[in-house]
């Protein structure tokens, strides 16, 4: 028997191209040509809105990037990334697993450990990499913030750098410094001050009735790219349909979560998202967001300004 399925309207076939489902979408153990032949350097990368660090830019299953580029990154226990640099900022917000990450000066490495929740924002032209020395892997969201990055610069690749030393991201033996907030070294104090603790970041909330924790823009870390906050948003709690002039991207990170897409008409369409779905809501258009669960949800939102925000949540 033929069933007529009903037209989606134009709004939700729009809504439904910018949402990015985990269960569709597939991990590319080849995104980096850079690795091939290094099974050290083995990673796997979920693109989300555009390619990130990958010169994969034609895969048509991402989302078209503006102003910054949202990936998941997959690594096993024991591999390592080669220490490079970027002409622009990129974050590793940890979602499962402990990550070493290294920034590498002159010979020296500071190296911090990342647990779930916690984030660092890698500075423009410092050399980072990371390893995951743990018992499980390690999955993080990276986010380069500009659409179209560059191809990283390697500082310490092992096709051309002894294995030992591109392991520890060009820290010459006996230099590597565990990272302390509070520690002397200037390359600690650099670093100081683009790591973010989850457990220590207070937590905003918000009058419209959800929380905050402010990762990059004002409260977190200063940039003049993007902003990066944790929203959590308790069962019933929804907002208002609101604009923005710069895109911005929910990634459900626990629990579910609705959005919803308003015409200018005032017709809506909605979505659920749950874990490690995510939504790009375009400049412009008119969203809004609810947990209509029995549990709360915790969503990763980046905001394509640095401006502070401009957007006064009001309960639905
Ligand atoms: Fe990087």
């Amino acid at each position: 028997m033929n069933v007529l399925a009903p037209v989606p309207s134009s709004l939700e076939a729009e809504l439904r191209a910018h949402v990015g489902r985990h269960v569709a979408k597939t991990f590319d153990w080849d995104a980096f040509p850079s690795n091939r032949g290094f099974p050290d350097l083995e990673r796997a990368q979920m693109r989300y809105i555009g390619a990130g660090g990958s010169p994969k830019v034609g895969d048509s299953s991402t989302l078209k990037p503006e102003h910054f580029t949202l990936s998941l990154i997959y690594k096993h226990v024991g591999k390592y990334a080669a220490c490079h640099a970027h002409e622009i900022e990129e974050s590793f917000l940890i979602i499962d697993g402990v990550l070493t990450v290294g920034w590498e000066r002159d010979g020296e490495v500071v190296e911090v450990k990342l647990g779930p929740k916690d984030m660092i924002l890698n500075a423009r032209d410092i050399g980072h990499g990371f390893r995951n020395d743990g018992i499980e892997p390690v999955l993080m969201s990276i986010s380069v913030d500009v659409g179209k990055p560059l191809p990283p610069r390697y500082l310490y690749h092992p096709k051309n750098t002894a294995p030992e030393l591109a392991r520890s991201f060009g820290a010459q033996p006996g230099r590597t410094i565990a990272f302390s907030p509070t520690g002397e070294h200037p390359l600690a104090q650099h670093m100081a001050r683009y790591v973010i603790r989850h457990s220590e970041q207070p937590t905003l909330w918000d009058g419209a009735g959800f929380t905050r924790k402010v990762y990059v823009g004002p409260g977190g870390i200063e940039s003049d790219t993007c902003r990066k906050e944790m929203l959590g948003v308790p069962v019933g709690v929804g907002v208002k349909p609101y604009a923005r002039e710069v895109e911005d991207a929910f990634l459900v990170l626990e629990g579910s979560l609705t959005v919803g897409w308003e015409d200018e008409a005032g017709n809506g369409v909605e979505v659920e998202l749950g874990p490690r779905d995510l939504v790009l809501n375009p400049a412009g258009r008119r969203h809004w967001f609810r947990n209509n669960s029995a549990g709360p949800v915790t969503v990763w939102q980046v905001i394509g300004t640095a401006e502070p925000e401009t957007v006064r949540f009001e309960a639905a």
